[in-house]
């Protein structure tokens, strides 16, 4: 199963095996992680998802859909080049490494 790495704003890293078709919104909530809430359950409505993608993982990921950009900006946290909605980021094995940040806060 792709391992997926969750970092927290003060740097603590949580590695999770994650079933491939899993999102990584999914992947934080159902393993009780804080700091990515998922509010809307993954319908791009809520921008509670968001992580900031490392940046030498940015170029593994599909690029962002228009509707994923735009909620993006209603996001509490600061907005990056890397900033992504992790409803929208779905686990491959190809995505097997990749490392989130997660912003101190969602609201
Ligand atoms: Fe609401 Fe990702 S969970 S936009």
């Amino acid at each position: 199963m792709p391992n997926i790495t969750y970092r927290s704003a003060d740097g603590e890293e949580t590695p999770i095996d994650l079933k491939a078709g899993t999102s990584v919104m999914e992947g934080a909530v159902t393993n009780g992680l804080d700091g990515i809430v998922g509010e809307c359950g993954g319908s791009l409505m809520c921008a509670t998802c968001h992580v900031y993608v490392a940046a030498n993982d940015v170029e593994r990921l599909p690029p962002k859909s228009e509707v994923e950009e735009e909620m993006l900006e209603s996001a509490a946290a600061e907005i990056r080049p890397t900033s992504r909605l992790s409803c929208q980021i779905k686990v491959t094995d190809e995505l097997d490494g990749l490392v989130v940040e997660i912003p101190e806060s969602q609201y």
